[in-house]
């Protein structure tokens, strides 16, 4: 599968959220990311429903929703509803998700891809029970709450180990996801190790010219 690119918009400049989204879209991004924060889940209060709604008539490509909430099973529905038809995938996090299977289920009902998170000191064990029903899994390489933090490279072997149990299992192989600290100097190592889906926050939006970064970091990963 063709690895996809995927800028998020919190390190975007939000006094021009519109033109910084149509910017990344014309460059040519697979979907954007919008990280969605309540000040409980992580240490910082970011985008909520309105926005999500707002940018419905902007026309943005499709929405990555990453939801680093507490009680995520009660917004998930709310949230595809907000951004309907532009919401591609919805992900929580395993670690404040109470109703994983009902959660999981909901988003699914909605004809929207669902995601499971995982923080970096969370084993991949704990999503062994969700891994036959999830379409993706994300790999935190930052602990969340903020944009612009240094990749945990520690996260690199732990991305090959669910490579491989993907590669190995039956049935349903969910995409993976990685995100944070994703920028052009590591961002081969991060394709190699074997993902599918490539977050960039301020790897994008704090370089000097969005469409310049996005083709050189499509070079490298389509090269991998
Ligand atoms: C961190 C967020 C990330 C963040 C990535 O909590 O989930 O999506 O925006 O930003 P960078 O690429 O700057 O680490
Ligand atoms: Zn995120």
């Amino acid at each position: 599968m063709k690895k996809l690119l995927v800028p998020s918009i919190l390190s975007c400049d939000f006094a021009r959220l519109k033109e910084e989204i149509l910017e990344v879209k014309d460059a040519g991004v697979d979907w954007i990311h919008v990280d969605v924060m309540d000040g409980h889940f992580v240490p910082n209060i970011s985008i909520g429903i309105p926005i999500v709604e707002a940018l419905r008539s902007i026309g943005p490509p499709p929405m990555d929703i990453h939801l680093m909430i507490d009680n995520p099973d009660d917004y998930v529905v709310k949230f595809i509803e907000a951004g309907e038809p532009h919401v591609k995938l919805i992900t929580v996090q395993v670690e404040s998700c109470k109703l994983l299977y009902s959660t999981i289920a909901a988003i699914k009902s909605k004809g929207v891809m669902a995601g499971i998170a995982i923080n970096p000191a969370t084993p991949l064990s704990a999503i062994d029970q969700v891994i036959d029903l999830v379409d993706l899994v994300l790999v935190m390489t930052v602990e969340p709450g903020f944009g612009g933090q240094k990749f945990i490279s520690e996260m690199i072997p732990k991305i090959k180990e669910l490579r491989k149990i993907i590669d190995n299992k039956d049935g349903n192989k969910p995409l993976i996801e990685v995100d944070g600290g994703i920028k052009l100097e590591n961002i081969k190592e991060v394709a190699e190790a074997g993902v599918d889906v490539i977050v960039s926050g301020s790897g994008i939006y704090k370089s000097d010219n969005y469409k310049k970064t996005i083709d050189e970091m499509r070079g490298i990963i389509n090269s991998v």
